[in-house]
């Protein structure tokens, strides 16, 4: 794919060469993501930043890897703030708002409407989730993480992984592109693990077999769970359910916790979540005693969105080779914790 002025509005855009594209970039912006340096290569551009459905962690991270290339950020969140509420239609809104930014990220509670909005825009549009549809950047970032963790034991690729989904897989947008992802790679094994009124949609498990990957779909989390490289755990989507008390139905169906992980993981599976996870006591999918689990990776993932986001506006804004280029270290104390 060519990625200068694209829009990124799902995965079935990307070729296997497109994502090893964005992991060289991604692993090339480590010292501005870490505060060792400081690039000013996208000083005077600007991102509008459009959520309207709740988000912290990808509202955030798209701003603040913006941001850390030295551009700024133009933030709308919630319809109430926007002139929909007046009956304005996606189209009007994209033609104005893309006259006022250089790139626009975009989450919806509608499938589709990310891509009705970038058909109308003048600039790039990155899809930041629309409803149950696709959430593209998370599925990168991801998958990115997924060949740190394994890497990290040892381990070189994607192909060959066994990958255990776990949770809402009908709505979880997130667990949607992943899949479409995998199915660049080779030889993998993705375990479903769902209620059955929650199974992961039939036209993604088809395209998991097409690409010649084994898939097996349970409603049992801890007998699924022996084989897996990764524990992939998600949220019920309480939001996307025709009512609440249907949700209520499934969520603490599946709690993944310390003893469940030592008696039916490997040593040394790689636990992670999109987050945000459900930490109360009536879901709790996953808990706060794996905390200390050194392969607890959920806020490693969280903070590769940052390395990833960056990547992605370097790309399609075509300043990666630039970004060394107007860069200086920073004069701040830049120690962290963890
Ligand atoms: C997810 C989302 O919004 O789809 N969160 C995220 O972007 N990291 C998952 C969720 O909300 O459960």
């Amino acid at each position: 794919m060519k990625f200068p002025g694209s829009h990124i509005l799902s995965m079935a855009q990307f070729e296997r060469r497109d994502i090893e594209q964005v992991f060289t970039v991604a692993d090339r912006m480590e010292p501005y993501a870490h505060r060792r340096r400081i690039t000013k290569v996208l000083d005077g551009a600007i991102l509008g930043s459009m959520f309207f459905e709740s988000s912290t962690r990808t509202r955030v991270s798209f701003g603040c890897a913006f941001n850390l290339l030295g551009g700024e950020v133009r933030e709308t969140t919630g319809f109430e703030a926007t002139s929909l509420t007046k009956g304005e239609s996606l189209h009007d809104t994209a033609r104005v708002l893309s006259g006022y930014s250089d790139v626009i990220v975009m989450r919806h509670p509608q499938a589709g409407s990310v891509a009705e909005f970038a058909a109308a825009s003048r600039v790039p549009v990155i899809n930041g989730g629309d409803g149950a549809n696709e959430h593209p950047s998370q599925a990168l970032l991801d998958l990115y993480t997924i060949q740190k963790e394994l890497k990290h034991q040892g381990r070189e690729g994607i192909d060959g992984l066994s990958i255990g989904m776990i949770g809402d897989l009908k709505y979880g947008r997130t667990v949607h592109s992943l899949c479409k992802l995998l199915t660049l790679f080779n030889n993998v094994t993705v375990t479903l693990i769902s209620p059955d009124e929650l199974r992961m949609p039939p036209e993604i498990v088809e395209q998991l077999r097409s690409a010649g990957h084994r898939v097996v779909e349970s409603d049992n989390m801890e007998q699924s769970l022996s084989h897996v490289d990764i524990a992939y755990a998600t949220r019920i989507q309480a939001e996307r359910f025709a009512n609440a008390e249907e949700a209520m139905l499934y969520r603490g169906r599946y709690r993944l916790n310390q003893a469940v992980y030592t008696q039916y993981c490997q040593p040394n599976t790689v636990i992670m979540h999109p987050l945000p996870r459900d930490s109360r006591a009536e879901a709790n999918e996953l808990d706060n005693d794996l905390n200390d689990n050194p392969n607890l990776a959920i806020f490693r993932q969280a903070d590769n969105g940052i390395l990833v986001r960056m990547a992605l506006f370097a790309l399609i804004l075509d300043v990666v080779e630039q970004v060394d280029t107007h860069a200086r270290d920073v004069n701040w104390y830049t120690e962290r914790r963890f």
